[in-house]
């Protein structure tokens, strides 16, 4: 039987649209001094457990661990995100510049059950700002990912949710008046008396209807936030006012990740179904403290979901992401094929060239140019090559025009 492909992961035949996301953000983010970065795909599964969380989906079902027979004691696994990685980088090679803005791309790994929008294998554009402190910092991470959405890629209708997770100190009172709440009140929803115990704050992730329901008079993290907390909450949406950026602050928002504080926001499209965040992340300035450091390193940034951007492409774009503007060039004798290679080499100066090589006939070539949607077509055969010239047909218009070989150049030019 023929070996098939792992599941939830895919074959990716077409890189347009990946290819444009990327280098639409690496624009975005080189004119903001980020600095590409690469790092590995196996990391200790310790890095992990210590800085998502033990409780969280990612840790608790989804990490793809990997069979290691040379270092015993050492757990590894295949990376489900790349915050930790990158704040373990920073700890480990000590970079000089500070905040350390950096980025990478690549492929991500968690066991969750496949769907639209959800691999097993995913890409994620993973954005950090290491030892920043000022909310401005916030804003400039907040900012930089609007432009990109929205002045590079061209999605208008996405929403920008944010909330305020406060200190640790803000969260540990906040816990206990939910707890208070849930187990004073009657009727509670099994799922939120399991949560409870475990990881309360999730249980504003549940979306089972009843427990959105007995949710909806729950207290509310950002009523409970100190007044330092409350002050620096409210200059993040001022800010953010004041640069125009759109935004709703959803004070039940929580992310699936135990790493954060402060500042956390997910950026959705109704584009999506059910799995409609292509972009989160927040501040995780106590990080370091799970991995062993001993004083808060101030950090943020955030992770762009590159498949679900895709999907947004699509349906938003199609027309402009699924036509490949290209020519053609058919060869119509063999005897020509050394010429006609001098050619093409001329015009792929300027122009993308396909070459039809094997379609024999000028109908054939032509039918293959037009299934192709090329945007016009180069013919040499016997009448071109004996007057030194070619043909080249216009497939939108069927404008045919006679080139000499000498203005072979200044025809392809004239074509950009
Ligand atoms: P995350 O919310 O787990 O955050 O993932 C960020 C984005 O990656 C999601 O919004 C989604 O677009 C995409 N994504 C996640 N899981 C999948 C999947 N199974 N299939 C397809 N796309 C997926 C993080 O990973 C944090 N490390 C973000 C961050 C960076 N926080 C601070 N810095």
């Amino acid at each position: 039987m023929m070996i098939q492909k792992i599941r939830g992961t895919r074959d990716i035949l077409e890189m347009k649209i990946i290819n444009k996301i990327i280098n639409a953000t690496k624009k975005v983010l080189h004119s903001h001094c980020f600095n590409e970065i690469t790092l590995p795909i196996l990391e200790s599964a310790d890095l992990f457990k210590k800085t998502l969380g033990e409780t969280t989906d990612v840790i608790s079902k989804e990490l793809f661990l990997v069979k290691n027979t040379h270092e015993e004691n050492d757990q590894i696994c295949l990376r489900p995100e790349a915050t930790a990685s990158t704040f373990r980088s920073y700890i480990l090679n000590k970079p000089i510049q500070n905040p350390w803005k950096v980025f990478t791309y690549g492929p991500m790994f968690r066991y969750e059950r496949p769907q639209k929008g959800r691999y097993r294998e995913f890409y994620q554009l993973n954005i950090e700002l290491i030892n920043a402190k000022s909310c401005l910092y916030d804003i400039e991470l907040i900012s930089v990912l609007n432009k990109i959405f929205k002045n590079e890629l061209k999605i208008n209708d996405f929403q920008l949710e944010i909330n305020y997770l406060g200190e640790s100190h803000d969260r540990k009172a906040y816990k206990e008046i939910l707890k208070e709440f849930i187990f004073s009140s009657a009727n509670v929803p099994e799922k939120i008396v399991d949560l409870a115990s475990k990881n309360i704050l999730r249980i504003f992730d549940l979306k089972e209807e009843e427990c959105k329901k007995f949710l909806s008079c729950a207290p509310l993290l950002t009523d409970y936030l100190s007044t330092e907390s409350l002050e620096n909450w409210n200059t993040i949406k001022n800010m953010l006012d004041i640069l125009n950026i759109s935004y709703t602050s959803n004070p039940k928002l929580v992310r699936g990740l135990d790493y954060y504080n402060n500042t956390i926001f997910e950026f959705t499209s109704s584009h999506l179904g059910s799995q409609n965040a292509f972009c989160g992340g927040g501040r995780y300035d106590d990080i370091g403290y799970n991995m062993g450091i001993n004083e808060k390193i101030h950090s943020l940034g955030a992770a762009i979901g590159i498949d679900r951007i895709a999907l947004i492409l699509e349906q938003i774009n199609p027309a402009e992401l699924i036509t490949n503007k290209k020519y053609g060039f058919l060869v119509l004798n063999e005897e020509y094929n050394i010429e006609a290679l001098n050619l093409i080499s001329e015009l792929r100066n300027y122009l993308p060239i396909e070459l039809y090589a094997d379609k024999n006939s000028l109908k054939n070539g032509l039918k293959k140019a037009d299934s192709e949607k090329t945007a016009g077509v180069f013919i040499l055969g016997d009448n071109e090559y004996k007057e030194n010239k070619l043909m080249y047909k216009n497939m939108n218009s069927g404008e045919q025009n006679l080139i000499s070989f000498s203005e072979i150049n200044a025809f392809a030019k004239s074509l950009l």
